[in-house]
């Protein structure tokens, strides 16, 4: 074959240089025509959008062409020629073709025909071929690049923390165990535990929650921090909502309150949603095409009004007043228990039917580290909840004060010796301060509007499941 230098199709299809000669490689999306003339709809990836092959097929090897089948792999020289048909500005005139790589029809799993999201869980490694995961993945990269485009812009650091650790944030016990004793039979001590102290670190670990508390050591030194990475939570919930491994980004601000910690929350969030519907709009028209016929609206609204902002106390009561006009809830609702997904949903949903930040929970539901209130029972948590999705960050001002901190977390029995590096924060130069947890994945399902967070993140981890 000729050597011409590669167009990426994205750039391909910008082109206006008709008559030139263009190479563009890709995989076969579809194959159609007649005895004499066949068009390739070709993707590599760089779009959602095909570019069209025209082949003339009496210029054509016959067996090579029977290997050009849905899923193959193909190199194309040939000639960048203005379209007769409709969709699409620019098509490809074949002039050379090479096969790299068959995908026999009769075993390929991925035909024309539209399977079910379920079923391309089976086939992860496959599915980011689909236009579907394509679109979803571009926008997770757009996601990423713009939330360290916005903190970087705003004198944010970003600011690694360890993914093994031996505290649990969260304090909600849903630690993966992270060990190279052995399981059959590990070293014991003279009372017949297991011998941490023989293990891998000297002690017991796990898989962090959070990168909180390390973060907010940062924050007590470079005022402005965020963390971008992966969590791993235990939690045996098997919902469209929950990963084992997700990824979470974890601003912390010296001297902020309660109040700019939400300002910053709704500003960032709406920040990334506007970065998508500006960068990602083709992706973003398939999905509405496809699967959801409201996204670019609701997303467009989103950007536009402020979150209504109330506190647990307000909220549990509108909710009460629901159910007492006749609105039927899964769960109970009441003063000091955990609002669930459909509590949350309907205060955004149905209620005030916009973005809505809980504030000031019952301490019992919410970790040892934020700010208690003067009433005993509350603390400065704040919580942004969403359409369709429930909860997407959480977060506090923190407290602050050395006692009460240390009164709290012997309250909850959290060992003391794990926590003295922690602690040091409110020894020494200790000073108010907030911060917020994003979960990445519940973002994704926002701006992309599909229903399963599983279908979000390239090979979710869920209970009895790690494959891929
Ligand atoms: O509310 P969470 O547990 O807060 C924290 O971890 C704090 N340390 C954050 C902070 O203040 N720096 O988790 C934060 C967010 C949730 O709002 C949710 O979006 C997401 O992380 N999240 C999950 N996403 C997917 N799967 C799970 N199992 C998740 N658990 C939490
Ligand atoms: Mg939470």
């Amino acid at each position: 074959m000729k050597q011409i230098k590669r167009t990426v199709i994205v750039e391909a299809l910008k082109r206006t240089d008709i008559g030139a000669e263009i190479n563009v490689k890709g995989w076969v999306r579809t194959r159609r025509g007649n005895k004499n003339v066949n068009f390739i709809a070709l993707n590599d990836g760089s779009t959602i959008n095909n570019i069209q092959v025209v082949v003339d097929l009496a210029n054509f090897d016959e067996t090579m062409l029977r290997l050009i089948t849905t899923g193959a792999c193909i190199n194309v020289n040939g000639i960048l020629a203005e379209s007769m048909g409709q969709g699409q500005r620019v098509e490809i005139q074949a002039t050379e073709i090479e096969v790299f790589g068959t995908a026999d029809p009769e075993k390929y799993p991925l035909q024309k025909k539209g399977h079910t999201l379920e079923y391309l869980r089976e086939i992860a490694h496959l599915r980011l071929r689909t236009n579907t995961f394509g679109a979803v993945f571009r926008i997770r990269h757009n996601m990423a690049m713009a939330i360290h485009t916005y903190f970087h812009e705003r004198g944010f650091f970003y600011f690694h923390t360890p993914l093994i650790t031996g505290s649990d944030c969260e304090g909600a016990g849903q630690m993966f165990e992270v060990t190279t004793l052995s399981l059959s039979d590990p070293k014991k001590t003279k009372e017949g535990a297991v011998d941490y102290s023989q293990d891998f670190f000297g002690k017991r670990t796990s898989l962090t929650v959070s990168g909180q508390l390390e973060g907010e050591l940062a924050a007590m030194s470079l005022g402005k921090i965020y963390t971008f990475g992966p969590t791993f939570r235990a939690e045996n919930s098997n919902t469209p909502r929950h990963l084992a491994e997700f990824w979470m980004i974890e601003p912390e601000v010296a001297f902020n309150t309660i109040e700019e910690n939400m300002e910053l929350a709704q500003d960032f969030i709406q920040y990334c949603v506007r970065w998508a519907l500006e960068h990602c709009a083709d992706d973003l028209d398939f999905l509405n095409q496809m699967y959801d016929k409201e996204l670019v609206d609701r997303l467009k609204f989103v950007t536009e009004n402020d979150f209504q902002r109330l506190t647990y106390t307000d909220g549990v009561a509108i909710l009460k007043a629901a159910v007492a006009n006749g609105h039927k809830f899964d769960y109970p609702v009441d003063w000091g228990t955990d609002l669930q997904s459909e509590h949350e949903r309907y205060l955004v949903e149905e209620h005030f039917k916009k973005p809505v930040i809980l504030t000031d929970y019952p301490k019992e539901i919410k970790a040892f580290y934020m700010k208690q209130n003067e009433d005993g029972k509350t603390v400065r948590a704040m919580d942004v909840l969403f359409p369709k999705i429930g909860e997407i960050i959480g977060g506090s001002e923190r407290e602050a004060d050395y006692d009460k901190l240390v009164a709290r977390i012997e309250e909850l029995n959290i060992p003391m010796k794990d926590m003295w590096w922690y602690l040091d924060t409110r020894r020494f130069g200790t000073a108010p301060h907030a911060g917020f947890g994003l979960g990445f994945e519940r973002l994704i399902l926002f701006v992309t509007g599909m229903q399963n967070i599983r279908d979000v993140i390239p090979f979710p981890r869920t209970p009895n499941n790690a494959d891929f």
